[in-house]
């Protein structure tokens, strides 16, 4: 036996005890319970990259809106995988389709035709402003997609030489060299210069700013190929984009042959109540990307496009696992689940009913919390701007509440539970936040 097998071994046999008063139950649910090896976090660390500040917690089990720690301490999941697990967890349909595709057949070469692919394009194109799709594995490499598909059409059917691409200031578009240098936040930047050239951005909800840009770029020659935006921005702070900004964008996109680009990643997929973001403002996008909950938390991304600017041809695109039998038919899976259940009406009365939990804890903590934003199934509590507490702080208070939630930045505790989530669980959520900012409050004599 090597000494690493014998330091691995060895370390395995520490197990894995959470810091904070976890007081929740249902220990037999525990992966411990179901007889797995005992996790050692000390190899984890040793063996895997730190590029995550991780929870002190293992997960190892879920079900519906549960999931449950290797200690067997069961938690709320109002945190979905990100945005991701739109049916919950161990959901009987998803455990139906993996199954049997799994024993079918679950991948093959894009050198063939591939009918689950076939199937799953044509639900998006059915259920969209789209015409055609493109299936790859993430949402940055749907969005790395849509900008190889924008620069294309600049260069053949407008002729410009060295296309841009405007995008917003705290938006979030992937980690990808290409992505996140359309991501509008320094911070993902920093150290990966030089990023990729042929990219500007505009502060948010701010049609002056726009329109001064595009009429600056495009001054003495046509540079400006799309616009790419994100219909709500998720990880910059859960902040809805402005209906009459979006339709501003859509005329001078239509005026000028610039093409709006909607990242769908984490509000599509009827997050927002609809199912895709951009319906929420009154326009139509002529391409757009999904990833997160297209298949229910199975890796997938997709790129959909209108007929009029899909001008990829044989060769300009390819990915060897976008679009394989098993993602396609786990994603058609979680598409007709999502209407079959009513999910989208669901989506909207858990919406409402969080909201209106968290605006009344806004009344109860005006020195803690300033407002409550969102859409359907992805809010944020907003803290107040001085207020010596970051969202982080909530998020661990509420982890030891039982209670899974997630930053977005660090002034937004963000909520986006599986879109299945009942009255119930929406109202246990609300009384584990609550008593996770009364810890906090107590904690630091608020
Ligand atoms: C709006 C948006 N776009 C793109 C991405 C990147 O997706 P992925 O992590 O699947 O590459 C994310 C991830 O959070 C996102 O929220």
């Amino acid at each position: 036996m090597s000494l690493k097998t014998l330091v691995q071994k060895s370390l395995k046999s520490f197990s894995f005890a959470p810091t904070g008063a976890l007081s929740h139950g249902a220990a037999s649910h525990g992966a411990a319970a179901n007889g797995s090896a005992a996790f050692s976090p000390a190899q984890f660390d040793a063996d895997v990259m730190t590029t995550y500040g991780r929870f002190p917690i293992a997960l190892t089990k879920g079900r519906g809106c549960f999931v449950w720690d290797d200690q067997g301490r069961r938690y709320l999941d109002f945190v979905a995988g990100i945005a991701t697990c739109t049916l919950g967890h161990a959901h009987p349909a998803m455990v139906e389709t993996v199954t049997q595709q799994i024993q079918t057949l679950h991948h093959v070469s894009n050198l063939y035709y591939v009918p689950e692919q076939g199937a799953l394009a044509h639900w998006l194109v059915e259920h969209s402003c789209a015409d055609r799709a493109f299936f790859c594995n993430s949402g940055a490499e749907a969005n790395e997609g849509a900008i190889k598909l924008a620069r294309k059409y600049a260069h053949t059917r407008r002729g410009i030489a060295n296309p841009l691409i405007i995008t917003a200031q705290a938006s979030f578009h992937g980690r990808t060299l290409a992505t996140v240098t359309a991501t509008g936040q320094p911070k993902y930047q920093k150290n990966f210069d030089p990023l990729m050239p042929g990219f500007a951005y505009v502060p948010y909800n701010d049609i002056a700013a726009l329109e001064a840009l595009v009429a600056e770029l495009d001054a003495e020659t046509p540079q400006v190929a799309a616009i790419m935006l994100e219909a709500l921005q998720g990880e910059g702070g859960v902040c809805p984009g402005d209906a009459a900004y979006f339709q501003r964008i859509r005329q001078i996109c239509d005026e000028k042959d610039i093409l709006l680009i909607l990242d769908e990643v984490q509000v599509g997929m009827g997050r927002t109540g609809s199912l895709w973001g951009f319906e929420n403002l009154g326009i139509e996008p002529d391409i757009f990307t999904s990833a997160k909950g297209l298949a229910g938390g199975i890796p997938i991304g997709a790129l959909l496009c209108k007929a009029a600017c899909a001008v990829f041809e044989p060769g300009d695109h390819a990915s060897t696992f976008g679009g394989n039998p098993f993602a396609c038919r786990v994603g058609l899976t979680v598409c007709e689940t999502l209407l079959a259940e009513n999910l989208l009406d669901n989506v909207k009365q858990r919406g409402e009913q969080l909201r209106l939990g968290l605006q009344q804890l806004v009344r109860q903590y005006p020195t803690l919390l300033e407002q409550v934003r969102g859409w359907g199934l992805i809010n944020g509590l907003v803290l107040q701007p001085e207020v010596a507490i970051a969202s982080v702080d909530i998020v661990k208070a509420a982890m030891g509440e039982g209670l899974l939630l997630v930053p977005a930045g660090p002034r937004v505790v963000r909520f986006v539970p599986p879109l299945n989530v009942s009255a119930d669980e929406v109202q246990q959520a609300l009384v584990g936040v609550e008593k996770a900012i009364a810890t906090v409050i107590k904690r630091q004599s608020l």
